[in-house]
């Protein structure tokens, strides 16, 4: 059984509505925050993307970015890239170190990554994208996924023949974000056009944007009817939205989220493994951003983020950790 019809069956077999993804995100979803957020009830959780010219390059940066920490179930890895036969390779050589899936990204809205005919760029080329999926699938024996937007703007909104046509040349699912690269980030993900592709399509369809809590996430299905959800920004800090989600899903209450006492262990589980991963001079600037995250809305936070922020190495860091958490009102030892 390939690694997609893995995940649905496993999904189906845990009782489970959908599969529930972590999105990747550059600078973010790197091995230990995807390891917290498996641990969290994600299903899946893909790497952020790797420039395929530099993994063939063989960068040190880029065999880090997609390096996995604990086994995790279906290691997926995203490429980008504009040159079937580089993305060919870099999908080999990911496929070589373990991974289970390759994802192509195309829908990247950055400058510097469209700029070079890559990410969301390849929405206004669809024989070029297609023949990057035609490529990449022949080249691995694990399954191509690809990643889209519904079109490069509002006037051009050909995801459904894009995705029609990574169909054809391979792919095994298709992630939708619902906006165009002209959106960028703003505006609302219009999850009624994430439906209409859906419905052109024989492959699973993951419905992606804008889901913020399990309720959005349960309104989301109804509309598009996709076959899984992917969390993006709604997971930094609170990867228990996941397990929350899939309750939610069931019909059941959603699930507090962790107290104070709870989520200090998850912290310091998350830090120690950023220390882990990337060494403790990297480990210790990396864990900034997840801390931040992690305190949004607690008594004293903006303080503690300040203090993180000037904080000279990972011990120091773990204790002002140690002392925040125990300092909120509700901690409790558990
Ligand atoms: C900081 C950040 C980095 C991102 N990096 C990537 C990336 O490397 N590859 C990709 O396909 N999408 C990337 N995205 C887009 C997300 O995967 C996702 O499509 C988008 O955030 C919408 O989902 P959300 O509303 O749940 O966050 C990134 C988004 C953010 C906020």
């Amino acid at each position: 059984m390939n690694a997609i019809d893995e995940l649905f069956a496993n999904t189906a077999a845990q009782g489970h509505r959908v599969p529930l993804l972590l999105a990747p995100m550059a600078g973010v979803t790197d091995a230990p925050f995807r390891g917290i957020a498996i641990r969290y009830g994600a299903h899946l959780a893909f790497s952020e993307m790797i420039a395929s010219q530099a993994m063939v390059r063989n960068s040190p940066k880029s065999i880090k970015i997609a390096s996995i920490l604990h086994p995790e179930p279906f290691f997926a890895v995203q490429i980008a890239g504009s040159d079937p036969q580089v993305m060919a390779e870099a999908a080999r050589m990911n496929e070589a170190r373990g991974a289970r899936i390759i994802d192509i990204n195309m829908g990247c809205p950055m400058k510097k990554i469209t700029g070079a005919g890559a990410g969301a760029a390849l929405l206004r080329d669809e024989s070029r994208a297609a023949t990057i999926v035609n490529a990449v699938s022949r080249a691995v024996k694990v399954p191509v996924t690809v990643k889209i937007r519904l079109g490069w703007d509002r006037e051009h909104q050909n995801g459904l023949a894009i995705a029609r046509l990574a169909e054809q040349n391979g792919a095994r699912m298709v992630t939708i974000h619902g906006r165009t690269r002209q959106d960028m980030y703003h505006g609302r993900a219009d999850w009624s056009a994430i439906a209409a592709i859906k419905k052109g399509l024989s492959i699973p369809v993951i419905g992606n944007g804008d889901i913020i809590d399990p309720q959005s996430a349960l309104e989301m299905l109804s509309v598009s009817g996709v076959d899984g959800l992917m969390i993006g920004r709604a997971a930094l800090g609170r990867p228990w939205i996941f397990a929350q989600t899939t309750q939610f899903l069931a019909g059941g209450p959603v699930p507090a989220p962790p107290d104070s006492a709870h989520l200090l262990d998850l912290v310091m589980e998350h830090f120690d493994a950023l220390i882990r991963h990337m060494g403790p001079e990297l480990g210790n600037r990396m864990a900034r951003k997840h801390l931040a995250w992690y305190t949004r809305g607690l008594k004293g936070g903006s303080r503690f983020r300040d203090a993180v922020n000037h904080s000279p190495d990972h011990h120091t860091t773990a204790a002002m950790i140690q002392t925040f958490f125990r300092s909120q009102p509700e901690f409790r030892i558990h």
